[in-house]
């Protein structure tokens, strides 16, 4: 470690300077210089994009089909290019595939090793093909996955959610706008508006999943080929449902990543917004949650802590992925038509936006199976707050006093509560008489916050009825 704290020497072996290549480059026979070791290591992109192995290879034998099919390559040339790919992967997999950086990126690496395995044949697979629109197909392939991964991920937490509903059905918490206490809520209320923003999330993914799923590959570098292949037969191959059809446009894309990222972003921002409410419920102040100890720290000072370190970290979590996003899209912005090689740095925020947010999603599914409502402190402070007063002004409109003047009824004897420190529930007929002589015993009917939660009647509100409603519904969906 140098006094910055950086390695000093990355993993890949420093090439010497010499007039020669050490390693010759599948580009180089216009070169009379070889490249200087510094640059080697400034546009190397194997550190990263070494992850795009098995969508490579998936990519190139499907590439080597269709060559053959189109008389490209012999039946035996086709064979042996797809066995040596193979061979490729599971050395990959089992740890004995050889990175170097002179060797670029996930796709020479690839090449050369499949050249070294089975000879000449292998340098037939670049025909029809450039690493430009490789590349993309790679990502596209990677991304697709990964996707669906997001989605199995979002379905799980919404799962979790949905499994505490039926325990938590007769827990009132108070519901909050401006973080001031307003009106009561069923607890699987809140637990199902979770599910409502994760299943927007699901939807976002499965359109941005539309157009990931097109085919790159035979774009070429940027104007297509004149090897007569066959680019529906590989969109088949590889199970893409449509075919790029511009090849300038092909190479140059990234916009499907950029959507990616950013319905990545907006999971992390709702993620975020959650970790903050528990941990604020979590708090003395609140104690309404109780978090599991697995998923919390101590202090090395303060003996009594336990802290909601997960949660704090998803939150702060997601400024990294919108500086993934702001990155990808900053990156873009003055890119001229077709393939530049700052495409490169899309990867390093494709990646860290995924990986944070799949872990995150991870823990959160873990945690809310495992928290606990502290139902007695919740309903210790139900009575605060006056939660009851909103739904006490719709009992006086149903009685034919208009809105504006219930409203300013209500609020007359909130003050009136608040002056003598109790509930409305608890003043007395003569004070409701007083402030408007036409009401009658039946007000305590909807007063606390029991009869609140009764009294609520429309679509999509926090009553029993419509709660249960939206509970079957999950149920059913997420089976
Ligand atoms: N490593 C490159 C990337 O990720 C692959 C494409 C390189 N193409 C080129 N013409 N140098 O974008």
């Amino acid at each position: 470690m140098d006094t910055q704290g950086k390695p000093k020497k990355n993993n890949f072996e420093i090439q010497k300077e010499t007039e020669t290549f050490s390693i010759k480059k599948a580009w180089g026979g216009v070169f009379n210089q070889a490249t200087d070791p510094r640059m080697e290591r400034f546009t190397e992109s194997i550190s990263f994009d070494q992850r795009l192995y098995y969508h490579d290879i998936l990519g190139s034998q499907a590439h080597a089909k269709m060559l053959e099919t189109v008389g490209i390559l012999t039946p035996e040339e086709r064979d042996a290019i797809i066995s040596g790919l193979d061979a490729i992967l599971q050395d990959i997999e089992s740890g004995k595939f050889e990175y170097k950086i002179e060797l670029e990126d996930i796709h020479m690496h690839i090449e050369r090793a499949l050249i070294e395995r089975i000879g000449d044949t292998g340098r037939k697979l670049h025909t029809g093909r450039s690493r430009n629109d490789q590349v993309s197909t790679d990502l596209r392939l990677w991304m697709r996955d990964a996707a669906d991964h997001v989605d199995g991920l979002l379905k799980n937490l919404q799962r979790a959610f949905i499994g505490r509903c039926d325990e938590d059905m007769d827990c009132i918490l108070p519901g909050y706008t401006h973080t001031q206490r307003a009106q009561p809520v069923l607890a699987p209320h809140y637990w199902m508006a979770y599910c409502e923003k994760y299943d927007r999330d699901r939807q976002r993914i499965h359109d941005c999943r539309k157009r990931i799923n097109i085919l790159s590959l035979g774009a070429a570098a940027l104007a297509g080929t004149s090897i007569p292949i066959n680019r529906h037969m590989t969109a088949e191959l590889l199970s893409f449902e449509d075919v790029g059809k511009n090849s300038l446009d092909i190479s140059s894309d990234r916009d499907y990543a950029v959507e990616f990222v950013f319905v990545l972003t907006l999971i992390a921002e709702h993620l975020s917004s959650w970790a903050e409410e528990w941990i604020l419920w979590s708090t003395e102040e609140f104690h309404f949650i109780q978090l599991p100890q697995k998923f919390c720290t101590g202090s090395s000072i303060m003996p009594q802590k336990v802290n909601p370190d997960t949660l704090e970290l998803i939150r702060g979590k997601t400024a990294r992925v919108v500086g993934d996003l702001q990155t990808l899209l900053v990156l873009l912005k003055g890119l001229p038509l077709a393939y530049n090689r700052d495409l490169q740095e899309d990867k390093p925020p494709i990646f860290d936006a995924y990986d944070t947010v799949c872990a995150s999603l991870e823990l959160a599914a873990d945690i809310v199976a495992g928290t606990k409502l502290d139902r007695e402190a919740i309903s210790a402070k139900l009575d605060r707050g006056h939660l009851d007063a909103t739904t006490f002004m719709e009992y006086l409109i149903l009685r034919g006093i208009p809105q504006r003047t219930a409203h300013e009824l209500v609020g007359k004897l909130v003050r009136k509560a608040l002056n003598q420190k109790c509930r409305l529930a608890d003043l007395s007929l003569s004070d409701f008489q007083e402030a408007d002589a036409s009401l009658d015993e039946t007000v305590y009917s909807v007063l606390g916050v029991q009869q609140a939660i009764l009294a609520f009647k429309s679509y999509g509100s926090t009553s029993q009825e419509q709660v249960k409603t939206q509970l079957n519904f999950w149920i059913k969906y997420l089976e």
